[in-house]
């Protein structure tokens, strides 16, 4: 809770900062959330909830009723983040910045282009694949806890029994989009949420 309040803290601090002296402060705002985002990143995942996989979270969620969440992710770069990994093109930046290993086997890319990396097996349920790069869980938290119906129909239970959900996402989406990826594009953030939204449909009712 702490970290997260200072991670708001800094955020709004930055901001404010960024909105009077523009581009510069900007830059330094996103080595500010870089240093304080990446273990933000990992405590996602550790507090006892495990992985249960992108597949079986869209068994509820992918007909057109319920919103195609699982073909709108299926269709974004984020289900691929773990193939990029293996292109000539991901290997020659891994070696440029001095890693030994081939992309896909280096935790520092890792870290970003997977979800529930360096996580105990245990921690991972048997549809669990690493190969679905930044997935479903990766941004709303592991699910084993939340998942059932009954949970999942309760949005307050969901929440405490581990959903994540966003309301700031200028401030969620640069945990991963910034200076730390050695490709960063300053990508306006609206603009990108409108290629990977995946909204529930507004009924009648
Ligand atoms: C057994 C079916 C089922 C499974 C499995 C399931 N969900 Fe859900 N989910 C629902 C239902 C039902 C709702 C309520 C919204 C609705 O009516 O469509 C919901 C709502 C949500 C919401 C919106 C919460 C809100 O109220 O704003 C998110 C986010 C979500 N699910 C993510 C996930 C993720 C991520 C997984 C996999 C870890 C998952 N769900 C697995 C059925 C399911
Ligand atoms: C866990 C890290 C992570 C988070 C959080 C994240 N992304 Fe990404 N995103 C990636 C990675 C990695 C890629 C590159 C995938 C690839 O090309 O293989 C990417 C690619 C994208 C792309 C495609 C860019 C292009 O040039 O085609 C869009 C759009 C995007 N993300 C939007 C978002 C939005 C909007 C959010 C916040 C709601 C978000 N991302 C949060 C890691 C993340
Ligand atoms: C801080 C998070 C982060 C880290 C660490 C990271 N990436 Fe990425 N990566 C991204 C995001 C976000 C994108 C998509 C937008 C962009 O390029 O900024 C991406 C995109 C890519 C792409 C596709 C870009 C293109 O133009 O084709 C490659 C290749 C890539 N990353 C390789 C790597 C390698 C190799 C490492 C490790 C040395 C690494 N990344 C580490 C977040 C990260
Ligand atoms: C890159 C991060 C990211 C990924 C990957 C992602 N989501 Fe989301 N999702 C969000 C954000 C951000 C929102 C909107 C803000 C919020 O309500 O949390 C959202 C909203 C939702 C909602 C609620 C929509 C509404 O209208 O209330 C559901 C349901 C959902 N996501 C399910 C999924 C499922 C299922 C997957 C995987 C197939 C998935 N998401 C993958 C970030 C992501």
């Amino acid at each position: 809770m702490l970290l997260v309040a200072f991670i708001n803290n800094s955020l709004d601090i930055a901001s404010e900062f960024n909105h009077h002296l523009g581009g510069l402060m900007k830059h330094l705002m996103y080595i500010l959330v870089t240093l304080i985002f990446s273990p933000f990143i990992l405590l996602q995942a550790q507090n006892g909830h495990s992985f249960i996989g992108a597949e079986a979270c869209g068994m509820c969620h992918k007909t057109e009723k319920q919103g195609s969440q699982l073909s709108i992710w299926q269709n974004s770069a984020h289900s691929k983040a773990y193939e990029t990994l293996k292109t000539d093109k991901a290997n020659q930046i891994a070696a440029e910045k001095g890693f030994k290993t081939p992309a896909v086997e280096t935790a520092e890319c890792l870290k970003c282009h997977v979800s529930g990396y360096g996580m105990d097996a245990s921690m991972l349920g048997k549809k669990f694949k690493i190969e679905d790069g930044v997935q479903c869980e990766t941004c709303h938290g592991p699910g084993s806890d939340y998942k059932d119906m009954k949970v999942m129909k309760d949005k307050d239970l969901a929440v405490k029994n581990g959903l994540v959900m966003h309301d700031n996402l200028e401030k969620f989406c640069i945990g991963c989009h910034n200076v730390e990826s050695p490709t960063f594009v300053d990508m306006n953030i609206d603009e990108a949420w409108q290629k990977i939204k995946h909204s529930i449909p507004k009924t009648q009712n």
